[in-house]
């Protein structure tokens, strides 16, 4: 979503799921102070929907009174937040320093081949998303991949077939 007014106003909040957005309403309505929890609205809205779609985002702007571009800083920032729907698992490639000099590089560019996608995309199957991280803290076992919370360490470019094939035969 781009930060101007206008794109804003033009979103259809009327797109929304109405039974979602009713629960979204009940819990915005049981704060006191709306403002001050804007993230746990938006937490709350992700956990409903699945992700903040930019008419999810004016939506929650003008239930709470806020600038739509405001609460799409918020969204922004934070990496837990994301506007895209997810696939069903998420693999995230650690990009920080320890990881890259180790060629994370390289096994990024394997995910993306082997799932056909491109970063902070989902597959055509709605199984994977593939984002990369910063440093998740596990430099030790660099390069390092997670996928949802699961953290594999030392993966190789061999490896990255494997990785999601176990997860494709599970599902
Ligand atoms: S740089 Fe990848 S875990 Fe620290």
């Amino acid at each position: 979503m781009k930060n101007t007014k206008g794109k804003f106003v033009d979103l259809d909040t009327k797109k929304l799921d109405i039974e979602k957005l009713k629960e979204l309403d009940a819990y915005i309505e049981s704060l006191e102070d709306k403002e001050g929890n804007l993230i746990h609205v938006l937490h709350k809205g992700q956990s409903l929907f699945g992700y903040l779609p930019e008419n999810l985002q004016l939506y929650i702007a003008r239930k709470i009174g806020l600038p739509a571009s405001k609460v799409n800083g918020v969204v922004s920032f934070y990496s837990f937040f994301t506007q895209k729907p997810r696939g069903k698992h998420t693999i995230s490639m650690c990009m920080g320093t320890a990881c890259y000099v180790k060629g994370a590089d390289k096994i990024f560019d394997a995910f993306k081949a082997e799932l056909n996608v491109g970063n902070n995309e989902m597959t055509e199957d709605k199984m994977f998303t593939l984002k990369d991280i910063r440093c998740v803290g596990a430099c030790g076992l660099a390069p390092v991949v997670l996928v949802d919370d699961k953290v594999y360490g030392h993966v190789t470019v061999e490896q990255v077939k494997e990785i999601i094939d176990k997860y494709r035969k599970e599902d």
